[in-house]
């Protein structure tokens, strides 16, 4: 979607899109490391961690990356129909095209970057912790896959057209995001004026961070918190809009997650075309883990390992 009909085929596209996941983590990680110097500014000259130093690799080798696939795109542009075909190419029609919106090259890499950081780990992690959380409960695999075979039917696989028919995944994509949030402290605020908020006094510039984790297990809002039960997201119309401040995954105001359309795609396809065409199995009597790895970004543990085996009555639909 970003770049795709710009990198030629197959294993070349596949290649940068591994790179690209692999710095995409080296850069989270870094950026997602406590650092003294935001704490005492008047230290970050020193850069006493190594932070700066550390993301200095990956911050060129992603520009690098930019730089490759961009002149790509201009090379194949020149003297053919721009249509659009990928994120890349329309960004690269609004710089050169659109006065009332001066983008830079340099705009065009950090919106790809935006993009690319805030799209990948997190629907990734998503999906895992659902998964996870789906393997250990049979019976909501079940009644999934039940209503998998009703809308989608067992000689098909999933299409994107199938996904607003699916009121159980979703509600699996929402009970998963309540208890396993993907950013557990949104993206820290600052606030721009000093504010008495219920009665304390936020100081101005300070760095407020918003425990949606713990809002989540909120034992006042929820009934049994801590359980796995998507249920509760059939009778109740909890959305993704963050109005309701008992449950916003995707945070709330001026800066919600601009990709949560995409989110809902592409969480919902994977985890509709992951339950509809295999079942899932793990060895017998064990549990997946489901500790959760704590960071800016919220982690399995473990990475989750689990065997498919086919399910659909046609052996050439997996082709
Ligand atoms: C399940 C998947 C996802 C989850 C749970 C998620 C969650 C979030 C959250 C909680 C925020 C911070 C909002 C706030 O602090 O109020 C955010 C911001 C953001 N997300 Fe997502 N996101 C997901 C997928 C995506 C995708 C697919 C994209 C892009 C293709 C994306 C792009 C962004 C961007 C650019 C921001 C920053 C917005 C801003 O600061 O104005 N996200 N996301």
């Amino acid at each position: 979607m970003l770049w795709g009909a710009t990198v030629a085929d197959g294993e070349e596209r596949e290649s940068v899109g591994a790179e690209f996941l692999e710095l995409v983590r080296e850069i989270i990680d870094i950026a997602g490391k406590p650092n003294v110097s935001d704490f005492f500014p008047v230290l970050s000259r020193f850069d006493l961690q190594g932070l700066v130093k550390r993301s200095r690799g990956p911050a060129q080798r992603m520009d690098r990356m930019f730089d490759r696939i961009i002149n790509q795109r201009v090379k194949m542009d020149k003297g053919s129909e721009r249509n659009g075909e990928d994120f890349l190419q329309v960004l690269l029609k609004v710089k050169d095209e659109d006065e009332k919106t001066p983008l830079s090259m340099n705009h065009v890499k950090a919106l790809l970057l935006d993009m690319v950081l805030g799209g990948t780990d997190t629907c990734l992690n998503t999906i895992e912790f659902a998964m996870a959380e789906v393997i250990n409960k049979p019976e909501i695999m079940k009644r999934a896959q039940q209503e998998l075979d009703k809308v989608v039917g067992k000689n098909n696989i999933v299409e994107e057209s199938h996904i607003t028919k699916l009121p159980y995944i979703l509600s699996i994509m929402k009970e998963t995001l309540r208890l396993h949030p993907t950013l557990p402290l949104l993206i820290p605020r600052r606030p721009s004026e000093t504010t008495v908020i219920g009665g304390y006094t936020i100081p101005k510039d300070s760095k407020v961070f918003i425990n949606v984790w713990a809002i989540h297990r909120n034992p006042n809002v929820w009934e049994n918190p801590l359980e796995f039960n998507p249920d509760r997201f059939l009778d109740k119309s909890y959305d993704f809009s963050g109005n309701d401040y008992s449950y916003f995954p995707f945070g709330s105001g001026r800066r919600i997650c601009t990709g949560m359309a995409m989110a809902d795609r592409i969480v919902l396809y994977n985890l509709a075309t992951f339950l509809h065409s295999f079942d899932w199995k793990i060895g017998k009597g064990e549990k997946v883990k489901l500790e959760e790895k704590f960071g800016i970004v919220l982690k399995l543990k473990y990475p989750l390992v689990a065997t498919p085996v086919l399910r659909l009555s046609d052996p050439s639909l997996y082709v």
